[in-house]
């Protein structure tokens, strides 16, 4: 693989996201509307996405599927648990290239076997607080880097 050319069409396709994004949810206040939304417009963009969603989290330390596409997804996660609660736990986005490698204790939470490689990132509202993770698969190894974290954050911070 040419990683130049790919690193950049990575970035031209979070470029043509961003600007969908924009100009879609530009005045749009529904925190679903806008998962709901990111969903699609991400799926459509990356190719090596196979699942995308929204974990929403309450008040008990738990995450609740939201908004996503892709396969049927596990409904309730426990904060601590597999990637998604992990990362609800520490609210810092972690990227996993091999979900068929984490150590014990740090499991991947298989909704789907086909899923290879993985990113959760945070969310938070205007007063700071989690509100959700995203969750997106691949079914390729070590689909997600610096580039995917650093787009998706910005993304997310149309919730703030
Ligand atoms: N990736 C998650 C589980 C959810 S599904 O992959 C949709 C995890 O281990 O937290």
């Amino acid at each position: 693989m040419n990683t130049t050319l790919y690193i950049d069409q990575k970035t031209t396709n979070y470029k043509l996201a961003q600007k969908q994004l924009t100009a879609l949810l530009a005045n749009e206040t529904d925190v679903i509307l806008k998962m709901a939304t990111i969903n699609a417009v991400l799926k459509q963009n990356l190719p090596y996405i196979y699942w995308v969603g929204f974990y929403i989290s309450n008040q008990n330390k738990k995450l609740s599927v939201g908004p996503y596409q892709g396969t049927v997804a596990c409904m309730h996660i426990d904060y601590g648990k597999g990637v998604c609660g992990s990362v609800a736990s520490s609210e810092k986005t972690k990227i996993v290239k091999d979900v068929t490698t984490l150590a014990e204790g740090e499991e991947h939470i298989t909704c789907d076997p086909n899923s290879r490689s993985e990113i959760v990132v945070p969310v938070f509202n205007k007063q700071q607080q989690l509100i959700a993770v995203l969750d997106i698969d691949s079914e390729e190894f070590s689909a997600f880097d610096e580039i995917d974290q650093n787009f998706l954050e910005k993304i997310l911070s149309i919730f703030q």
